[in-house]
C-alpha cells in the first residue's frame, strides 16, 4: 500500500490539495508524539458508500483527545460531517479513513499546552491488509519479545500516535524473524493484541479474548466481534489469559478495522488446530463481512450511508 498522492485532506476546516497538505517540522507532534487518531473504513455496499462504525470511531477520536487534555476545536458531529463530506468530495467507493488531532507549531518545550490543537482528516484506498490469501489461510505469528506499555505508563485506552512507537518495535521484529505479525504480551505476562489488531482465541467452542485491563486498545472491531459471536450464539468470555492458550487453542484470530477479520494458522512454530481457518473463525468473518458489505441488513445500524437518499437519487 502507497499513497496515491492525489485528492483533497480535511486541515482544520479547509480542503487541501494532497500535495500542500504539510505542517511544520517544528510542530510539537513531530518531536513529542503529541497526537490522538482514528483508523475506520468505508466499504462499497449495494446501497452505496457506507461507513462502519463512523460514530463509535469518532467518539473514541474524541476520547483518546479529552485523556491527553487536547481540547478538540470541532466536536464529534462536525469531524463526522467533514468524513463524510471529504469521502464525497473525493468521490470514493470505498476507503480507509484516517483522522488525527494533533499538537501544532508554537514552540518545543515537553508542556504541548501553548500548542494549538489541529485536526486533519485523509483518506485513501486500502483492500486487505495482510494478503487476500491470509484471510482464508491464516498467518505465522510470534510471541513478541516487546511487551506491551504498562497500565501507568501510555494509556492503552488512547489510540495515542506514541503508543505505535511500541507497536513498531513489534512489527519490525516479527518480520525480521520471518513472521507475519508480533502478539504483545503485558507487564504481567499476561496475553495483549498483535501490533495494530485484537486478539481471540477459540477452544471448545468457547470465544476468548483479552479484556480491557490487558493494555489492549478498546478496539470497535473487538466489540463488533463479540456482538456477531453472541448472535451466532456462541459463549464469548472476556478474561485475562496466560500465554500458553494460543498454544493449545482450537482457533485464533485477530481483528481490526484494517485487518478485519483474519485467522492465524500458528504461533512460535506451533500449529494452531489443525494449521488453518478453523469454523468458528469461518462463521464469524463471514458474517462480518456480510454486515459491512450490507449483504445483510446490520441488526445494530452499524452501516452509515455517505450519501442521504436524496443525494443518492440526484447522483443516479
Ligand atoms: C493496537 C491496536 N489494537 C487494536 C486495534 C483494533 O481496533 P479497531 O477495531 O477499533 O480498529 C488497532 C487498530 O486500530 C490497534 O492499533
Amino acid at each position: 500500500m502507497s499513497f496515491p498522492g492525489t485528492g483533497k485532506i480535511w486541515m482544520n476546516g479547509t480542503l487541501v490539495d494532497w500535495a500542500d497538505a504539510k505542517i511544520h517540522v517544528a510542530s510539537h507532534v513531530v518531536h513529542y508524539g503529541s497526537a490522538v487518531f482514528e483508523g475506520a473504513r468505508c466499504y462499497d455496499t449495494k446501497q452505496g458508500p457506507a461507513c462502519f462504525r463512523l460514530d463509535a470511531h469518532m467518539r473514541r477520536l474524541i476520547d483518546s483527545a479529552r485523556i491527553y487534555r487536547m481540547e478538540s476545536p470541532y466536536d464529534q458531529q462536525t469531524l463526522t460531517d467533514a468524513v463524510l463530506e471529504l469521502i464525497r468530495v473525493n468521490k470514493f467507493q470505498a476507503c480507509y479513513i484516517r483522522p488525527i488531532v494533533y499538537r501544532g507549531y508554537d514552540s518545543l518545550g515537553v508542556n504541548p499546552n501553548p500548542c494549538p490543537v489541529d485536526v486533519a482528516i485523509m483518506l485513501w484506498e486500502w483492500g486487505a491488509y495482510f494478503t487476500k490469501e491470509a484471510i482464508e489461510e491464516g498467518l505465522d505469528v510470534k510471541i513478541s519479545t516487546w511487551a506491551r506499555n504498562a497500565p501507568n505508563t501510555t494509556p492503552a485506552m488512547a489510540k495515542s500516535v506514541a503508543n505505535y512507537a511500541n507497536a513498531q518495535l513489534i512489527k519490525m521484529e516479527a518480520i525480521a524473524d520471518g513472521y507475519a505479525e508480533g502478539i504483545a504480551l503485558d507487564t504481567q505476562g499476561n496475553l495483549s493484541e498483535g501490533s495494530g489488531q485484537n486478539l481471540f482465541i477459540v477452544r471448545e467452542n468457547v470465544i476468548h479474548t483479552p479484556p480491557i485491563g490487558s493494555s489492549v486498545l478498546s478496539g470497535i472491531t473487538r466489540d463488533s466481534v463479540v456482538t456477531i459471536a453472541r448472535d451466532l450464539g456462541f459463549e464469548v468470555r472476556e478474561q485475562t489469559l496466560p500465554r500458553e492458550m494460543l498454544y493449545i487453542a482450537d482457533e485464533v484470530f485477530f481483528v481490526g478495522t484494517a485487518v478485519e477479520v483474519t485467522p492465524i494458522k500458528s504461533v512460535d512454530r506451533i500449529k494452531v488446530g489443525r494449521g488453518r481457518r478453523g469454523p468458528v473463525t469461518e462463521a464469524i468473518q463471514q458474517k462480518f463481512f456480510q454486515i459491512v458489505k450490507g449483504d445483510t441488513p446490520g441488526p445494530h445500524g452499524w452501516l452509515q450511508p455517505v450519501y442521504s437518499r436524496e443525494a443518492a437519487t440526484t447522483r443516479a
